[in-house]
């Protein structure tokens, strides 16, 4: 049996949240190994609704979970969603719970500045206002706070002078008051001793999980064309999206993350600022809106929708070494007449087939589209292909043959049971 990695094809909120909730239930272990509370999930279990942003899905079924080192860890936030999933009846010890003790933390700072800068950018990205992107940066600039130093106050003490003195130019710039050291020192000691009881050298659990054959669940949050080095730059997230970071953000080596499942919807949705070559601002994007409720789950905020993007849904499939697609929301696309399913990029008098890196490119980029029809049958609920009118099914193969990729799963409605399973993607 493999190990499988879940990760978005598109701008992120593809519906992961589900699908990596059906494959826990295979699973032993389930992974996070990027992003932040940035992620918003949202798990149907018998009716209940879970939101999860930073845990991993599989807490919500007792599976062990680990947050890797590849996450970026607001352990306020953190707390306060370990106590909303236990209001709802599901305890999260550190027996299910494991937090990579290398893992970097996002404290207040990062949020003041990333909301200072996006409300300050004549250029706005649209972030979260969650501080990933600024503590990102003091990651890679080798001055973050890791879970770790939480366990030793002395050595933490010059750390937090290190860190703030830099923080200390970036604010003033921005008309923010300095932070105070011994006030973000007594924030982390009040809070160490819980935050410690979950951390371990995480990827030390994953190899002897790896060992004793458990079957191991990566769990990518965001989606492919977020990513830092392969998405609409700057219109991204801070780190890597792509299957490649499960191995990096988790400890494990590059064979870790086994069988790459893309997550993909039916029509495509953005969050957030940026290049969205398909973009509908017609009643078929209302309609996608409404019918799909495209709404932020933890930001609220609208998603833009648009017709589905062969072009960048294939790119993310040679970019993550996709093995096959789980294909959701298809019971949106339910009573259009007509479809459309970009197949190509204008870009001034040349025709390209992939997206281009510049900026300007991305941004013009007209859409190159081919009609398919429709149907009015409803596909919501189906639970076998044969439950597909030919339509839909036509719609289907479609979408494989322009992606280079087949169909897995098909979900089609937020309902756990309501999955048609096309192959095992942990039988590898
Ligand atoms: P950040 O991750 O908060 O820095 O935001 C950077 C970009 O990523 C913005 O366009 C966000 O809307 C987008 N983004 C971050 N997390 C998610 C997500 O879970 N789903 C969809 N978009 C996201």
């Amino acid at each position: 049996m493999a190990n499988v990695t879940v990760v978005g094809a598109q701008w992120g909120d593809e519906g992961k949240g589900k699908i990596v909730d059906w494959l826990s239930n295979r699973a032993d272990v389930v992974v996070r190994f990027q992003g932040g509370h940035n992620a918003g999930h949202t798990l149907v279990v018998d009716g209940k609704v879970y939101k999860l942003a930073l845990l991993p899905s599989g807490v919500v079924q007792g599976k062990t979970s680990v947050i890797g080192n590849g996450v970026v860890v607001d352990p306020w936030h953190l707390l306060g969603e370990i106590a909303k999933i236990a209001d709802q009846g599901v305890a999260i010890t550190p027996d299910v719970l494991i937090l990579a003790d290398n893992a970097c933390l996002i404290l207040p700072l990062h949020r003041d500045l990333d909301q200072a800068r996006e409300a300050a950018s004549s250029q706005k990205i649209g972030t979260t206002g969650r501080g990933i992107g600024p503590a990102y940066e003091d990651k890679v600039g080798r001055r973050a706070i890791r879970v770790a130093d939480l366990a030793d106050p002395d050595a933490l003490k010059p750390k937090i002078e290190r860190l703030l003195s830099h923080h200390g130019a970036l604010r003033r710039g921005l008309g923010l008051p300095d932070a105070d050291a011994t006030e973000l020192f007594d924030q982390l000691m009040e809070i160490a001793p819980k935050i410690l009881a979950y951390a371990q050298p995480a990827w030390r659990v994953l190899d002897q999980a790896h060992k004793a054959g458990k079957r191991i669940l990566f769990e990518g949050a965001q989606g492919s064309l977020l990513d830092v080095d392969h998405g609409t730059y700057p219109f991204v997230t801070s780190s890597n999206t792509v299957a490649g970071q499960a191995a990096a953000g988790s400890g494990m080596g590059p064979k870790g993350p086994g069988y790459v499942l893309g997550i993909v919807k039916a029509y495509t949705t953005r969050v957030g600022e940026g290049p969205f070559a398909c973009e509908l601002n017609d009643e078929v994007g209302t309609h996608l809106s409404t019918v799909g409720r495209e709404v932020g789950v933890n930001t609220g905020r609208p998603r833009r929708c648009g017709w589905f993007d062969a072009v960048l849904v294939r790119q993310s499939v040679a970019i993550n070494g996709i093995d096959g697609i789980a294909l959701t929301k298809l019971d949106v696309l339910d009573g259009l007449k007509t479809l459309k399913i970009c197949v190509g990029y204008k870009i001034g008098d040349r025709v390209l087939d992939y997206l281009p890196a510049g900026m300007r490119d991305q941004a013009a980029a007209e859409p190159v589209y081919e009609e398919i029809e429709g149907w009015s049958e409803s596909t919501a609920g189906a639970r076998s292909f044969k439950d597909l009118n030919a339509n839909a099914i036509k719609y289907v193969r479609r979408v494989e043959e322009l992606i280079g990729a087949p169909v897995a799963l098909l979900s089609t409605s937020p309902e756990r049971d309501d999955t048609i399973l096309m192959r095992d993607p942990f039988a590898g």
